[in-house]
């Protein structure tokens, strides 16, 4: 079974993801991590994260397994990952890696933004994971401050509504809800609450596709 969760940023889909992956029995990726891990060494080698040819380059020398987590979870890595997606070079280099991954036996659950477009079209359960700019800008919030950043709130809620806005309007694969996705709104409800929906929703689904 191919489980594909895609949403903005700070929508809930990363825990709801795991979530899935956890109940099914499946392998789980998370495929920002991919484009983050392009950002930072975009970041790294002192290279403008516009720079489009680099960019492919340094999404072709990538290499998953050598991904620093504490690096690329930072505010400038996830705004820079938001530039990168945006070249068409970048995320053809990726592409094969991560419909292998979703095509793998068994199956596997992917969160991203095009995993329901592009990656898997053909996954068997499609979530589209939403909450209010607001919901998702205090959860936002949270999360750096835990990891010792220190951020205005009114600063990340600016971020996020620029990152949505890249995200949206690429031309390549943008962010959008697959016709055939069910759309999950987090804003009025508990982590426990949304994996629970979400849970619900793919048994449905992988019921009704299995019978
Ligand atoms: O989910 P995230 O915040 O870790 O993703 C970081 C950026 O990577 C996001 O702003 C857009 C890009 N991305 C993408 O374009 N396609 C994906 N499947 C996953 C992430």
């Amino acid at each position: 079974m191919i489980i594909a969760v895609d949403g903005p940023l700070a929508s809930g889909k990363g825990t709801i993801a795991r979530a899935l992956a956890a109940r099914f029995g499946l392998p789980h990726l998370d495929t920002g991590t991919l484009y983050r891990g392009v950002a930072v060494a975009m970041l790294e080698a002192g290279i403008p994260p516009e720079d489009a040819a680099a960019a492919e380059a340094a999404a072709r020398g990538l290499d998953a397994a050598a991904i620093d987590e504490a690096k690329i979870r930072t505010a400038g890595a996830g705004s820079a990952a938001s530039v990168v997606s945006a070249h068409p070079g970048v995320r053809a280099a990726l592409l094969e890696l991560q419909r292998n991954f979703a095509h793998q036996p068994g199956g596997a659950v992917l969160d991203g933004r095009d995993i329901g477009t592009v990656i898997a079209p053909d996954a068997d359960v499609k979530l589209f994971v939403t909450a209010s700019e607001e919901a998702r800008a205090w959860r936002r919030h949270a999360e750096l401050t835990s990891r010792g950043e220190q951020w205005r709130y009114d600063d990340i809620l600016g971020q996020l509504r620029q990152r949505d806005a890249r995200d949206a309007a690429r031309a390549d694969a943008p962010m959008i809800c697959a016709e055939d996705a069910i759309a999950l709104d987090t804003t009025e409800m508990t982590i426990d609450e949304a994996i629970r929906s979400a849970i619900k929703i793919a048994e449905t689904r992988s019921a009704c596709a299995s019978g």
